[in-house]
């Protein structure tokens, strides 16, 4: 019998999460000269865009006497507190306090950003330890994308990511004809795929349909960064799909998240309307697969009391996650205690 996933460090947990990238707001959102409040697992920002448009993001609360700085405005580079306009650099440094002739030699905490896939990313640390999480056969691609959803789930972001490696429930919830079976592999520390093995299934009228497009078996795998961000690959040989599902823990332990379709990017006019077309049918799978468990995210109360083997990559998920570096809700310091005998309890 394999272990139950009650007390895990960071695995379902509502107050911690893996150090990792997670997104902020759409970049279509936040236009030069503008500033955002975006409040991220427990911490309250102030986002905003440069004139030349870089996006900068710092802690909240202005060292001066804690006005939000999401209330003051962008000048250039910098933004200026509203309340007593006190001046803080890309960097978040005071540069001007209007009452005293010198500057105080003051810093606001600042955090490293990114745009990837029209989403602006945040690391969630001083020093950053991974690329923008990508989908293994696009890694050395441009990509075309489109945003096609934001949701809101009632459970953990790690319980939605299960989901999909959820073997079990393909044949349950989404009627699929074969079982599917996963074979896992661990690309580095913070992320792991899970790739369909499943052959044959011929006495199934859909399989055979669907055979000549295939070498083998149709392409499904899913690739997961820090437990967070999960890309789904999926089609025959000749055409995969690629979805992203970023998400990022709200209060309580629920989720809010984006999907985003994704494609190699065709150039030409020709290679601009296929990519658009590609995208369209992308959003079309990305709905269907995302359809059916709703109702599941609902109520669930996730215990997995009784692991069968039908659940085996289920508790490798958790065991990835488990070994990665958690940070707490709010202050976003890493937790250390427990990692060793964590370590020992879970070979
Ligand atoms: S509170 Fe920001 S300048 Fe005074
Ligand atoms: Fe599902």
């Amino acid at each position: 019998m394999i272990q139950q996933t009650k007390n895990k460090r960071v695995f379902n947990h509502p107050e911690r999460f893996i150090e990792g990238w997670y997104w902020l707001l759409p970049s279509k959102d936040l236009p030069k000269n503008k500033v955002k409040a975006v409040s991220l697992l427990g911490r309250d920002l102030a986002v905003y865009r440069t004139y030349t448009g870089n996006v900068v993001a710092m802690d909240a609360y202005c060292p001066h006497m804690g006005a939000h700085l999401a209330e003051g405005k962008v000048e250039g580079e910098s933004l200026r507190c509203f309340f007593h306009n006190w001046k803080f650099s890309a960097d978040g440094s005071c540069v001007e306090i209007p009452c005293l002739v010198k500057t105080l030699p003051l810093k606001v905490n600042t955090w490293p950003v990114q745009e990837a896939y029209g989403l602006i990313w945040l690391w969630t640390g001083n020093e950053v330890k991974l690329p923008i999480p990508f989908a293994p056969e696009l890694e050395k691609e441009e990509v075309s994308t489109c945003i096609s959803k934001i949701f809101v789930k009632e459970c953990h972001p790690n319980v939605v990511m299960i989901n999909a490696i959820d073997a079990h429930h393909f044949n349950t919830v989404h009627n699929f004809p074969v079982e599917i079976k996963f074979k896992s592999e661990i690309i580095n520390p913070s992320v792991i795929t899970f790739s369909n093995t499943t052959k044959g299934g011929k006495d199934s009228w859909l399989i055979n349909l669907i055979q000549p497009f295939y070498k083998e078996q149709g392409t499904y795998s899913m690739c997961y960064w820090y437990g967070t961000v999960g890309t789904v690959t999926l089609g025959p040989d000749f055409l995969h799909f690629y979805i992203m599902f970023a998400l990022r823990m709200l209060e309580n332990g629920k989720t809010e998240g984006a999907m985003v379709s994704m494609t190699k990017r065709r150039s030409g006019f020709f290679g601009a309307v296929f990519n658009k077309l590609i995208l369209w049918v992308t959003i079309l799978v990305g709905e269907y697969f995302a359809k059916g468990d709703t109702q599941i995210f609902k109520t669930i109360k996730f215990n997995l009391k009784t692991p069968v083997w039908a659940d085996h990559s289920i508790m490798e998920f958790i065991d990835h996650v488990e070994h990665q570096t958690v940070l707490q809700w709010g202050s976003w310091e890493q937790i250390t205690e427990g990692i060793d005998s964590h370590l020992t309890n879970n070979p």
